[in-house]
């Protein structure tokens, strides 16, 4: 486990160093903005997405920088994900990786445009010839993160997520398979575009990635309930508050804690066909499992 932190924060370091260079610098009379986006993406965040792309690019033996430019991508979606996410509209949140969130530290206009900006960011990374020397791998990319992000990934997910699920755990798990399912599972799919491969491999990693991303919003709705918020860098408690049905809020930490593990399992099993050569994202599922923040 202790290697894995390292291995994480050894990725979170290389793309908050790589996003500091590829961002606009505060300059202008749109600095307000630049500025905001800085914030939003280069703060403390975990930088799971990135971790999960740099150890499928190492496994499939990628070069590290185009990875590296596609977790930036990854990252930029991310932040502008939550930046919207904490609006008043949305969430009313006011805390974010420990620090106020961008409507609190700057206004809302500024925090609608930051995330609209750092969603462009993330299109404009990937399409640039520094990703990949092929076109065509580039168009595949942009395409793999566009639905990842649109009405049936992670905004249709957040859609659902606000009108209010069924109160069926089917219903719950579509709705998280989307909202925060898609993004992960891109963090998989972009390095396997670039390496090319099969449809056999792309099919296991992909069923691994859908399951592991479930697991992941599963986790966070228990630290909703649960958790810490010292160390959650944001506010607890939330989810029951504000009559959100997820696992948690439908059957209880416990029940949702032992369909967590089964499901951790069947995630797991999906990395057999590729046998040692994925023991680092094999442990990163019990390393999700185990994330207090
Ligand atoms: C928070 O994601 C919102 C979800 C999709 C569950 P993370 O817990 O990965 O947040 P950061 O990027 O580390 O702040
Ligand atoms: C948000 O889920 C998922 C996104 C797509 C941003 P939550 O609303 O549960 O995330 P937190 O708990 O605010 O981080
Ligand atoms: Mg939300
Ligand atoms: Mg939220
Ligand atoms: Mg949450």
């Amino acid at each position: 486990m202790l290697d894995l932190q390292r291995r994480v924060a050894k990725a979170a370091d290389l793309v908050t160093v790589a996003l500091d260079e590829l961002l606009p610098r505060a300059e202008g009379p749109e600095s307000r903005l630049t500025e905001a986006m800085r914030y939003a993406v280069l703060g403390p965040g975990k930088r799971l997405r990135t971790f999960f792309a740099i150890e499928t690019g190492r496994m499939f033996e990628l070069e590290e920088r185009p990875v590296l430019r596609a977790a930036c991508a990854l990252e930029c979606i991310q932040a502008y994900s939550l930046v919207h996410d904490d609006l008043p509209c949305m969430d009313d949140d006011d805390l974010r990786r420990g620090r106020p969130t961008v409507h609190r530290a700057y206004d809302e206009a500024t925090a609608v445009l930051a995330g609209d900006a750092l969603q462009t960011a993330a299109f404009e990374i990937l399409a640039h010839p520094d990703t990949h020397q092929d076109g065509s791998v580039r168009a595949e990319m942009v395409l793999k993160l566009a639905l990842a992000c649109g009405a049936r990934g992670m905004c249709g997910g957040q859609m659902i997520d606000m009108v209010g699920v069924p109160d069926d755990l089917g219903g719950v798990a579509r709705m998280q398979r989307m909202k925060t399912g898609a993004l992960i599972a891109c963090a998989f799919e972009l390095p396997l575009v670039m390496a090319h491969a099969g449809e056999a491999e792309r099919h296991a990693l992909m069923a691994f990635a859908q399951d592991l991303g479930l697991a992941y919003q599963i986790v966070d709705d228990l630290l909703d309930a649960e958790g810490d918020p010292e160390k959650l860098g944001k506010r607890a408690g939330k989810d029951a508050d504000k009559g959100k049905t997820n696992y948690v809020t439908l059957l209880g930490a416990e029940a949702a804690r032992d369909r967590l593990a089964l499901l951790a399992e069947q995630t797991k099993a999906h990395l057999d066909p590729f046998g040692t050569s994925a023991e680092i994202l094999r442990a990163s599922v019990d390393f999700v499992l185990e994330r207090r923040n």
